[in-house]
């Protein structure tokens, strides 16, 4: 796999611009990032767009489902994103329960993201009629959404695992009016997560709005990929990705080099030490003792229990 040389434009991304992506047949490149340091190198290599993925309930909080993410949890994640972010679109995950209850409890949601998280635009999951009246909504409240269709993972217990979805003729025309019925509502793009290529591209051709895939096949308009899976950091390597970097194995050799060097005396060197004349030094000794009356070298047992206390 050769090494990707950074592109993009200089200014801005919008969601104008992935459509101008779309009709000129450029694919989108999108990758999660979580925190403000990966957000920053992310952008620096040339991705259209950066999603604060739900996905940070597993791979940054350790959860085994997206299900646990709060608001508060995405909402600190997707700020710390955007103040990295000068150039890409940053779009930020609605997590579970923060938009099925309740339509407003969803604007306001949504907004949130926006308004302290600094995201551009939201992205949701299924194409249920509450979500498309939400979809539609938060669209016409000038909130750009992402649908996401396929495998969603937050209905991971009602499809019985993380399965490909749409693989029967039924399930596939689902998915397809799925797509068409988000672009109604004014999506204006489409996750498709873990459908055959075939009905990717089929989808793509149907909806006007850019489609992006994870696991769906070259088709698409655009791929997304999980930060984690790509670099090697995640603990097992889900079928849709290529691991591009084996990062774990980095961290493991500079730790564990840290560690070695910590035990055998060589870190700190000189380089990372700050020095002080022994004249200070001695004039400190004759402060302290002062200060506290007598000599701290020759304070008895007793002193010691309080302090390891
Ligand atoms: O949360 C996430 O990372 C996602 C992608 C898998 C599309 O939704």
């Amino acid at each position: 796999m050769s090494a990707t040389v950074p592109v993009g434009p200089a200014t801005r991304v919008t969601t104008w611009s992935l459509q101008a992506l779309k009709e000129a047949q450029r694919p989108i490149v999108m990758l999660t990032a979580y925190d403000f340091n990966s957000a920053r190198l992310v952008e620096t290599a040339g991705v259209d767009a950066v999603l604060v993925g739900d996905s940070l309930g597993m791979t940054m909080l350790g959860h085994s489902s997206t299900l646990p993410v709060t608001m508060d949890d995405m909402v600190r994640a997707t700020a710390a994103v955007s103040r990295a972010c000068s150039r890409v679109l940053v779009v930020a995950d609605m997590p579970f329960m923060s938009y099925q209850a309740e339509y407003t409890e969803g604007v306001r949601n949504a907004g949130r993201l926006l308004s302290e998280g600094g995201a551009h635009a939201v992205k949701l999951e299924g194409a249920t009629a509450d979500t498309l009246a939400l979809v539609s909504g938060l669209s016409g409240a000038g909130i750009p959404v992402m649908g996401h269709i396929g495998l969603t993972p937050q209905s991971v217990n009602a499809l019985g695992g993380y399965r490909t979805q749409g693989k029967g003729p039924v399930t596939a025309a689902q998915i397809i009016a799925d797509a068409v019925m988000l672009e109604e509502a004014g999506a204006f793009a489409v996750v498709l997560e873990c459908v055959p290529a075939e009905l990717a591209a089929r989808v793509s051709d149907v909806v006007s709005i850019p489609t992006i895939g994870i696991g769906a096949g070259a088709g698409c308009d655009g791929q997304v990929q999980v930060f984690h899976d790509i670099l090697g950091l995640g603990e097992f390597l889900p079928r849709h990705a290529a691991r591009y970097a084996d990062l774990s194995a980095e961290i493991l050799n500079a730790v564990g080099s840290y560690a070695d060097d910590v035990r055998d005396g060589s870190f700190p060197g000189d380089g990372q030490t700050t020095h002080l004349d022994a004249e200070t030094l001695a004039e400190a000794e004759l402060l302290f003792a002062a200060e506290f009356g007598h000599d701290h070298d020759q304070c008895d047992d007793h002193d010691h229990e309080d302090v390891a206390r």
